[in-house]
């Protein structure tokens, strides 16, 4: 029970691995989680021999609540975990009467409702080791309604939602949650989600992994509530708030065509 531990989801591609890094820098013992075991298998050997430190890979699909409570399970079984960084996630861009359903379902599931019983879990467990952080990643989407991407932006308002609910929950406590809100990142989800061609991807600047990670990182440290990356979406978060609620939806529209 010595040492302590940090549960990052989503740690194959994009922010989990800048997540990784940012963790291994501290010296932290890593469990990484994610369904391509070969790609963390790769970055925890280069993290084991950069900073001498312990990571486990335990691959695992995070669209299956069963697997989520098991993994938990299994990391929690010995362990201090005093860091869970929620980062696992995905969407889908196109019209909701004809979006691929099995991905949209499956974004509920990951972004929703795992990450819901990794928060639930990891709240109880630091609560009784005496204290903790939650990283959990929502978007410059949760503060909108998204056209052309609605089930992915609901999935962020309730994540942004639950977060700001339990951190307040949590006042007081030796244990903090801090909701992410990045806007679009270079990472692998626009070509996943298939909104490479988009406005918000092709007109506006995309920042790397690595700045928004850190950005995020500083603000959990500091245990932040909530941290939107970068001037221009923070404007995106509070914009909605001065306008009138049926313009907000139109001019998302505009960014997700
Ligand atoms: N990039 C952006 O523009 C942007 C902006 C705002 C918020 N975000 C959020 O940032 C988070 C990370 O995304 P990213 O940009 O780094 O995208 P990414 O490069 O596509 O990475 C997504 C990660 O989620 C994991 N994942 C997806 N489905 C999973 C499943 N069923 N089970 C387990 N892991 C799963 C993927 O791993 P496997 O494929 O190996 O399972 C991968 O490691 C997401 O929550 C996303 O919504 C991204």
């Amino acid at each position: 029970m010595a040492s302590k531990w940090t549960l990052i989801t989503g740690a194959s591609e994009g922010f989990g691995v800048e997540f990784a890094k940012l963790a291994a820098a501290e010296g932290r013992d890593l469990i990484l989680v994610a369904r391509q075991a070969a790609k963390m298998e790769a970055l925890a050997e280069t993290l084991r021999a950069r900073h001498k430190i312990a990571v486990e890979v335990m691959p695992a699909d995070l669209s299956d609540p069963a697997t989520v409570e098991a993994l938990w399970r299994k990391v929690a079984l010995r362990r201090h975990v005093d860091l869970v960084v929620n980062n696992a996630g995905l969407g889908y861009n196109g019209p909701f009467a004809g979006a691929d359903f099995d991905r949209e379902m499956a974004s509920i599931m990951v972004n929703v409702l795992a990450l819901s019983i990794l928060t639930k879990r990891a709240v109880a467990h630091m609560l009784q080791q005496g204290g903790g952080r939650i990283l959990n990643v929502a978007s410059t989407s949760a503060f909108m309604p998204g056209p052309n991407m609605a089930v992915y932006h609901a999935t962020k308002a309730y994540v942004l939602s639950l977060g700001e609910a339990v951190a307040e929950e949590l006042r007081g406590t030796p244990v903090t949650l801090t909701t992410l809100c990045p806007g679009a990142t270079a990472t692998n989800f626009a070509r996943d989600a298939k909104m490479e061609h988009v406005a918000l991807f092709k007109a506006l600047p995309v920042p790397s992994a690595a700045r928004v990670a850190k950005s995020g990182w500083r603000a959990m440290q500091r245990g932040r509530r909530v941290k939107v990356t970068g001037a221009l979406n923070w404007l995106f978060s509070v914009g909605p708030r001065f306008t009138p609620r049926n313009l907000v939806p139109r001019i998302a529209a505009v960014f997700l065509k």
